[in-house]
């Protein structure tokens, strides 16, 4: 075939000089962990059979040819490391002689396509150039990381708070103090592992840690607010419910982000954050309000042990 391919030309350079294959001039693509093929294109703008039983293309890396096709037999060579190598035949009368391989064979580097359409030829080079992905934009990264350590520390003002304010028992400060290093501890390692670049096993359990072990603060919420108040007013019950339903929020947004390589739902993640936020700066600025006004009046509080042995309960279920 090659003998042919050789023929072909000389007797095309013969007959129509030296025509060159022109391409569209594509100097570089890139990709990045989350492309499973690659595409690098390769489109000539001035077939004139348009046949692609006429037609032969080479592609080259590092000028070392992996794949090459033959039109006239319809007959791919592959190198054996280029095993995913590929082009669609049904494109090539178009110009279009675009390689596709599997991520794991695209190795970053200087590819050329060689088309030669019966007496004519051309070469374009095309730079692979990998980029290291990032699973979140910067941005979201910032907020969501800025949203869950405001969350703790809004958690460790109400404890101070309560603790001063309403005169928490040495064993209660224990039962809710526990629990909130066990959950901040979560989130800062999780923020430790989120910070790494990249879409990786360890910035998604980073992601986990962020926002699953969020749940503590649920009832550790509640908790609080048993040592403010004897009978739950409706409001605190209001706000334990929303902070409930932000931390479902934002584990329906983890399970959506944590299998995307390109996260569309980070928002949803935000969303579930941020109402954990709000609903725990109103409750700090509730039982500060209440705690200025019940100074002068009885405090509300019920018996200390009780809503600790509550709290013991439902920690250890
Ligand atoms: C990698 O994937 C992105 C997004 O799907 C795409 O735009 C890009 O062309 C791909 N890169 C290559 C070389 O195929
Ligand atoms: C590809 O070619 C460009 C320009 O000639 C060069 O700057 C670059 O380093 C080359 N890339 C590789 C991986 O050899």
């Amino acid at each position: 075939m090659e003998a042919l391919r050789v023929c072909w030309v000389l007797l095309g350079t013969l007959a129509a000089g030296s025509a060159q294959l022109l391409f569209e001039n594509i100097p570089s693509v890139t990709m990045d962990a989350c492309n499973t093929t690659v595409l690098i294109p390769c489109k000539v703008n001035n077939l004139i059979e348009n046949n692609a039983t006429k037609m032969f293309v080479k592609w080259k890396l590092q000028g070392k040819v992996f794949l090459s096709y033959d039109g006239v037999d319809n007959i791919f060579v592959r190198n054996r490391t280029f095993e995913s190598a590929s082009l669609n035949v049904p494109d090539l009368p178009s110009g279009n002689a675009s390689l596709l391989l599997s991520k794991h064979e695209a190795i970053p580097g200087n590819y050329s396509c060689e088309v030669v359409e019966a007496s004519r030829e051309g070469q374009t080079l095309i730079e692979l150039i990998y980029v290291s992905a990032t699973w979140f934009r910067p941005v979201e990264h910032g907020v969501i990381t800025a949203f869950i350590i405001l969350g703790n520390i809004l958690y460790w003002a109400q404890f101070g708070v309560v603790a001063k304010m309403y005169d928490m028992t040495f064993s209660k400060k224990i039962g809710l103090g526990i629990p909130g290093i066990i959950a901040t501890g979560f989130a800062v390692i999780g923020c430790i592992l989120f910070a790494a670049d990249g879409y990786a096993s360890g910035n998604q359990a980073g992601l986990g840690l962020i926002i699953l072990p969020a749940v503590i603060l649920v009832p550790l919420f509640y908790f609080l607010f048993t040592s403010v108040f004897e009978k739950q007013p409706l409001f605190a019950i209001i706000l334990v419910v929303l902070k409930a339903l932000g931390y479902v929020i934002a584990v329906v947004g983890f399970a959506l982000c944590v299998s995307a390589c390109r996260p569309k739902q980070s928002s949803v993640v935000i969303a579930g954050l941020v109402i954990i936020d709000i609903v725990a700066a109103i409750g700090l600025i509730y039982i500060i309000v209440l705690g200025f006004n019940l100074k002068d009046h009885q405090p509300p509080r019920k018996a200390v042990e009780e809503s600790l042995n509550d709290a013991k309960g439902v920690m250890l279920e």
